[in-house]
């Protein structure tokens, strides 16, 4: 339809059908499995309005997607069709790793891909909508949806939220691509304590320099849709705050798309205080821009008498509407209910050998060596090796928000070694449990913890003795340990990060009988392993690999692949170095320039400042030199560019990546700069013993910033820039810039 065709449907709706359109219910709605990822209450919605509503929260499956619209179509008066939205975050029936993993791969190229293929397995299943990519900045590990995240840092995330809308969204191919919902709108990664849901509090200057930028570069590259957050911003939660939503999200940022809450974010405006019934909440929730209310009644059952009040303007509401219909009909569903749903090409796309050809490929390229010691990696065949723990032989690989995710198809380690080593030479037991207790985890729609496979004292005995004779047998031992996947994700905030004491108890028994040892870690944010890492060999990051977890971790480990990931997020020395992150600001007491006695510096009498593996930090098995650090000019204008030139020198026999990053440091500025910002980065394939020159360009554009004025603009004054392995491994130079 064109739009004068779309304003002539929405004129014929009744007030009842317009509000409808901006309600959003769950399956169970309609006779189908409830799969919710939140809190479950009853609504009190009555079935007219079901009747009338206008998108539906995480169904997918053809055969019931089909069955679902074809229903509700045959008793539409309308025939406005239903969209279908889902949590489809990093892959459908084929997982891909989570984001904190495919953030360290530092390859959006690849990740776009990711996302490209995930679009086409979802819309098989009748997807339409996808609520990804979650861009939030995160720099607090207590907080469980770092696994979401791609990282700390501004600049990265604004790059992947671009990779990933793009990739979803395509050029809107039916069956080929997703509507992208860019979330959550703003700043979630910051709540205090890093616990979840907790408020969220931060100067304007500090929430448009480093937490907006991400969300602002997913609508600038398309993002149909925008999430609020459950969070404050500026003591407003951001389903109600007219600030954020219309001033920035809308008129600066000129965004038409569609706006959506978080889960029952509407309703919990009663909570947080600023509300005192479901009739003010939506109300609120309207006047600050909100389209579409996520499963609650608020909209339902409170919009008609609003409006019948004078309390919200009937404009209001059309646009709102109007808004859902454009999306509908970009999507081609007045044309085409279905969209290329099929239950077919659901079968024959889900888990396909491209789509898992691609995830493993993902997998090597996002998993982070963080220590390989004594030469331990790679492996080779003729080595005995013990794998032991409870990530040995666990399908358990994808995540807490892998919502659709098949998980019978994940391969394990023990699968993947069993597929390349002799018998003679591959041993494995479970040793121990992965916690403790499993008590307080709570479910999560699909997720639910496994039951205690280790019951008896008779059972972990036997295991550890067992783990003990495989140690004395192999020359390596391969731990595979790691948090439970609940223990992140969404309401997953922990304020304990090293590995699960029973694990490390375990590794404590066993490591004396053992001549060489690899740790490999399955988690979804970074974990304090300062006490574990002298301990052993060789560390390998694993996060939630996804479903070819178990072949990427041991191409990596047997050397069929270069291990080339680097760390987006810091991992702290202690926990209470939280929230840790590199571009931090000086201080005026800088522990390692300050002109004060030690004493009287900004640092910890009990703990080191900085992190135990940095921003950036990641291991390979070649080694590259950089050298020849050389800038074309030592002053920029305005208006024009400096070029600044590193030489990359693989000086081993084994080809690999390099990721090349790029920083710079405002010297002075009208307000606190930061001691570096990444502001560029290129991942690079060297052949053994090849050199490359890697080039970045400078202009006034990467110098600007939210100045004491609060103008988004560059400042004359000195710069270093420092170009490196990592945010602490660099050559420096520097350059005066100029305005005309
Ligand atoms: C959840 C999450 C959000 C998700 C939504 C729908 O509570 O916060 O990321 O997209 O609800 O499941």
């Amino acid at each position: 339809m064109d739009e004068k065709q779309l304003l002539n449907l929405m004129n014929t709706l009744s007030v009842e059908e317009k509000i409808g359109q901006l309600v959003q219910l769950s399956g169970d709605f309609f006779n189908e499995g409830a799969m919710a990822v939140g809190p479950v209450q009853k609504l009190g919605i009555n079935q007219g309005m079901v009747q009338l509503t206008g998108s539906v929260l995480n169904v997918l499956g053809a055969d019931k997607v089909i069955k679902i619209q074809s229903d509700y179509l045959e008793k539409s008066r309308h025939k406005i069709p239903l969209l279908f939205m889902a949590d489809i975050i990093y892959g459908y029936k084929t997982v891909f790793p989570i984001p904190l993993a495919l953030g360290s791969s530092w390859n959006p190229d690849m990740v776009n891909l990711c996302n490209q293929t995930t679009a086409k397995e979802a819309c098989a299943a009748g997807a339409h909508v996808t609520f990804a990519p979650m861009v939030d900045v995160v720099r607090d590990a207590r907080w469980g949806r770092c696994m979401e995240s791609t990282g700390e840092d501004t600049y990265l995330n604004s790059v992947f939220a671009k990779a990933m809308v793009e990739g979803f969204q395509g050029d809107f191919t039916p069956g080929e691509s997703l509507a992208s919902c860019v979330k959550h709108f703003a700043a979630y990664g910051a709540p205090e304590g890093g616990r979840d849901y907790n408020t969220v509090d931060m100067s304007e200057r500090r929430l448009r320099e480093e937490y907006l930028p991400p969300y602002k570069a997913a609508v600038d590259a398309g993002c149909e849709l925008v999430m609020t957050s459950f969070n404050t911003v500026d003591e407003i939660p951001a389903t109600a705050n007219q600030w954020l939503m219309d001033e920035v999200l809308r008129k600066e940022w000129g965004f038409d798309g569609i706006l959506i809450t978080d889960y029952a974010a509407i309703a919990e405006l009663i909570a947080h205080g600023v509300a005192e019934s479901d009739k003010d909440a939506a109300r609120l929730a309207m006047e600050a821009g909100v389209d579409i209310d996520m499963k609650t009644s608020c909209y339902a059952n409170q919009l008609k008498p609003l409006l019948e009040e004078g309390e919200i303007s009937l404009k209001k509401l059309d646009e709102a509407v109007l808004r859902v219909l454009k999306l509908k009909n970009k999507l081609g569903l007045f044309e085409d209910p279905f969209r290329g749903a099929s239950v077919a090409r659901e079968k024959k796309l889900s888990n396909c050998a491209e789509s898992k050809s691609l995830s493993r490929q993902a997998a090597t390229q996002s998993l982070v060596l963080l220590q390989n010691l004594n030469d331990t990696l790679p492996l080779t065949k003729e080595w005995k090796i013990a794998l032991i723990g409870p990530y040995a032989n666990n399908q358990d690989l994808n995540g807490l928000w892998a919502v659709y995710g098949d998980k019978s198809q994940v391969v394990t380690l023990k699968t993947a070694f069993e597929e390349i080593l002799n018998p003679d030479h591959f041993q494995f037991t479970q040793g121990c449990e992965l916690l403790d207790s499993y008590e307080g985890l709570g479910d999560f729609g699909f997720f639910t913890k496994e039951e205690t496979l280790l019951n008896t004292d008779e059972d972990k005995k036997r295991e550890l003795n067992k783990a003990i004779e495989l140690a004395k047998w192999a020359d390596v031992v391969i731990f595979a340990m790691g948090e439970h996947t609940l223990q992140s994700g969404e309401a997953g905030s922990r304020t304990d990060l090293n590995l699960p004491a029973i694990q490390t108890a375990f590794m404590e028994q066993v490591l004396p009988w053992v001549k060489k040892s690899i740790l490999l870690l399955f988690n979804g944010r970074p974990l304090v392993l300062t006490d574990i890492k002298d301990k052993v060999d060789a560390i390998l990051e694993c996060w939630f690999p996804g479903t070819e977890g178990g072949h990427a971790i041991v191409d990596l480990l047997m050397g069929y692949a270069n291990p080339s990931g680097r760390l987006t997020m810091s991992f702290p020395c202690a926990v209470g170095q939280v929230p840790i992150y590199y571009n931090g600001f000086n201080t005026g007491r800088p522990q390692k320039t300050s002109t004060h006695s030690v004493r009287f510096t900004s640092r910890y009498l009990d703990c080191p400042n900085e992190p135990l593996y940095p921003f950036g930090y990641g291991l390979s098995y070649h080694t590259a030199e950089y050298s020849n650090l050389k800038i074309s000019n030592s002053v920029l204008r305005s208006g024009e560019q400096v070029e600044v030139e590193i030489e990359v020198h693989n000086s081993s026999e084994i080809s690999g990546d390099e990721v090349v990053q790029f920083y710079i440091r405002d010297k002075v500025g009208s307000v606190v700069r930061p001691v570096k910002e990444l502001r560029g980065f290129q991942k690079i394939h060297l052949k053994a013993g090849e050199k490359r020159k890697v080039i970045f360009t400078i202009t006034e554009d990467l110098l600007r910033f939210h100045t004491r004025d609060m103008k988004f603009e560059a400042e004359e004054g000195d710069f270093e820039i420092y170009i490196g392995k990592n945010s602490e491994d660099y050559l420096v130079t520097n350059f005066l810039f100029e305005k005309k």
